[in-house]
């Protein structure tokens, strides 16, 4: 769509026709003109959906409290459960902080931008909405050039959570997104399908050793490295989670997500009611249903990529079981979303 269509759409309409029908931006078309119209409706207190180089993020201003309630309501998530702040320079991240720790700058240095999501002691001035009413907030400095763009024209660090349904698997596609928020969010930009496809890692930079909360692209061994010396990790024991958001099972389909070892142990008395997630190297030919390919081992980061799509396509209220072949070479991220996916109980994140 031309940027002319673009204005006389959002000026020409209602806000609740707007609504009705989301203005959307593709990528490519967001140039100073149209980065003036998104960063004008943020500072408005209006959501914008963003791509990142992780997953899309249902975003608004991270300092205006009447947004944050939005994102909580559009997403139907528990508001106990903190918000990311996004960030275009070191500036703005040291701004909504205090006591930045000499390490957690190396590790600024080291992977920002990108998809590490530092926690950080939070300055007073960042609403207790955002982070849950914690004393930390949560800040990360995509790796999307025409995102930190927006960012700086907005002046405001941009609070944004995964652009999902609460308890439903994040979006990695356009159409994700428009599938969940087509008629609740105003403004979207389209950025196709996400580079990495899960989420980034966070890691609690408040207390020396940090501690690794979520895993992401950027491993425990990336940070171990950068920092010379051994941190902690709580996502393998599930008890007590310190990240808020662990403690829900989340990107949750339909269906129940069985992960397994072989095909031996797969139910198959209601195989029509089924689906096989599966790489392209498996040896699959005893199983006679419906298969879907995740990626390759020869390059697991395809798996990491595809994951959400390959949930959302078996999300579907006629799939009432999913089973995962696992294998060696997924990372522990995928290996975490999978545990969260196959886990019982209710889905919040
Ligand atoms: O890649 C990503 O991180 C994406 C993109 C959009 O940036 N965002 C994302 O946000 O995954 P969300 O809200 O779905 O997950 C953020 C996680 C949650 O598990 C939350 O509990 C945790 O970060 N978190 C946020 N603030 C925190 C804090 N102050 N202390 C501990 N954990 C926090
Ligand atoms: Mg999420």
């Amino acid at each position: 769509m031309e940027l002319a269509t673009l204005k006389r759409l959002h000026y020409g309409k209602l806000v609740s026709e707007v609504f009705m029908n989301p203005l959307i931006i593709p990528i490519k078309n967001l140039v100073d003109e149209s980065i003036k119209i998104l960063s004008n409706a943020i500072k408005n207190g209006d959501l914008c959906v963003i791509p990142t180089d992780t997953v899309y993020g249902l975003a608004g201003d991270g300092l205006n409290e009447n947004a944050i309630k939005k994102i909580y309501e559009a997403k139907g998530r528990p508001s106990d459960n903190p918000l990311i702040l996004h960030v275009s320079s070191m500036d703005m991240a040291k701004n909504i902080t205090r006591n930045i720790p000499d390490n957690a700058y190396k590790l600024m240095d080291a992977f920002w931008p990108g998809a590490l999501t530092l926690v950080l002691p939070k300055a007073s001035h960042v609403p207790n909405l955002v982070t849950g009413g914690l004393d930390s907030v949560a800040v990360r400095m995509p790796n999307l050039k025409k995102i930190t763009d927006l960012i700086e024209a907005c002046n405001t660090p941009l609070a944004a959570p995964s652009a999902n349904l609460s308890g439903k698997p994040s979006s990695t596609h356009f159409s994700h997104v428009l599938n969940d928020f087509k008629s609740t969010i105003p403004y979207m930009i389209d950025g196709g399908k996400t580079l990495l496809g899960l989420e980034s890692t966070v890691l609690d930079c408040t207390k020396e050793p940090f501690t690794l909360l979520r895993p992401g692209s950027i491993t425990q061994f990336m940070i171990e490295e950068v920092l010379n010396k051994p941190i902690y990790t709580t996502f393998k024991k599930e008890a007590i989670p310190k990240s808020p958001g662990v403690k829900y099972q989340h990107y949750k389909p339909h269906g129940t997500v069985h992960l397994i070892d072989d095909l031996s142990t797969i139910n198959l008395s209601n195989i029509n009611d089924s689906i096989l997630i599966h790489t392209k190297e498996d040896d699959i030919s005893s199983f006679l249903g419906n298969t879907i390919i995740l990626g390759s081992k020869k390059d697991p980061s395809t798996m990491d990529e595809n994951l959400y799509h390959v949930l959302r396509k078996c999300d579907t209220p006629f799939i009432k079981d999913i089973y995962v072949m696992l294998n060696d070479q997924m990372s522990d991220a995928i290996k975490d979303r999978l545990k969260r996916a196959s886990s019982k109980g209710k889905s919040h994140d």
